[in-house]
């Protein structure tokens, strides 16, 4: 598709602000289409990228988002206290792995890091309401490995640069690409 055009439906699209009109494979996703655009590039740009941790499953349309990504290439661990709202098992043979659990538990965090131990890994935190984010970006910016990613929604309302401006080593990551699609989200890569 031409550049000009593409960008044009891009800015429409990132100006539908309620994530429950959207749908991927059948799934109600709770994002921006605009982030998986994003995500979309991240990915085809940093094939070694073999890891995805989702904190927050939810519907999972995300997970199942992912796990398209990552099938014939890598694994997704994805999180949550609830199992009841699960749909992206309808899809079969994707790379994807569920845990009913707190992200909050010192368990969550450890097999988390047994998961990311020997891949380059992204995390993506959105668990949970406001409370929380700040927390759960702290403590799973603190398990990263060099070159790993983090990323969480829904920045600019729930959590903002000075949340994580104190972070040691931990630099922007295609973060002007998500600011202008407007997908409220912050990415950040360890360095
Ligand atoms: C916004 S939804 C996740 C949406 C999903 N990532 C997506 O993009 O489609 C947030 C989820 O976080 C879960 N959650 C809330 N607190 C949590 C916690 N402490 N540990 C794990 N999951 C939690 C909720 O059950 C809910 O399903």
């Amino acid at each position: 598709m031409d550049t000009k055009i593409a960008n044009q439906l891009l800015t429409k699209l990132s100006n539908i602000r309620s994530p429950h009109e959207l749908y991927y494979g059948g799934i109600r996703l709770q994002q921006s289409w605009t982030t998986l655009f994003v995500l979309e590039r991240i990915f085809d740009e940093n094939k070694d990228i073999t890891a995805i941790v989702e904190l927050g499953t939810g519907h999972g349309a995300l997970t199942a988002f992912f796990g398209l990504h990552m099938k014939n290439r890598g694994r997704v661990l994805t999180w949550d206290v609830d199992d009841s709202q699960i749909e992206w098992t309808k899809l079969e043979g994707l790379p994807c792995q569920f845990i009913k659990a707190d992200i909050l538990d010192q368990r969550a965090q450890k097999w988390t890091c047994e998961f990311i131990a020997n891949d380059r890994s992204l995390i993506f935190c959105d668990a949970g309401e406001r409370d929380i984010r700040s927390k759960q970006f702290h403590i799973y910016a603190a398990i990263l490995k060099p070159h790993d990613v983090i990323m969480i929604h829904d920045y600019k309302n729930s959590i903002q640069d000075s949340d994580v401006k104190d972070i040691k080593d931990l630099q922007p990551f295609y973060q002007e690409m998500f600011d202008d699609y407007r997908t409220f989200i912050l990415s950040r890569i360890k360095v």
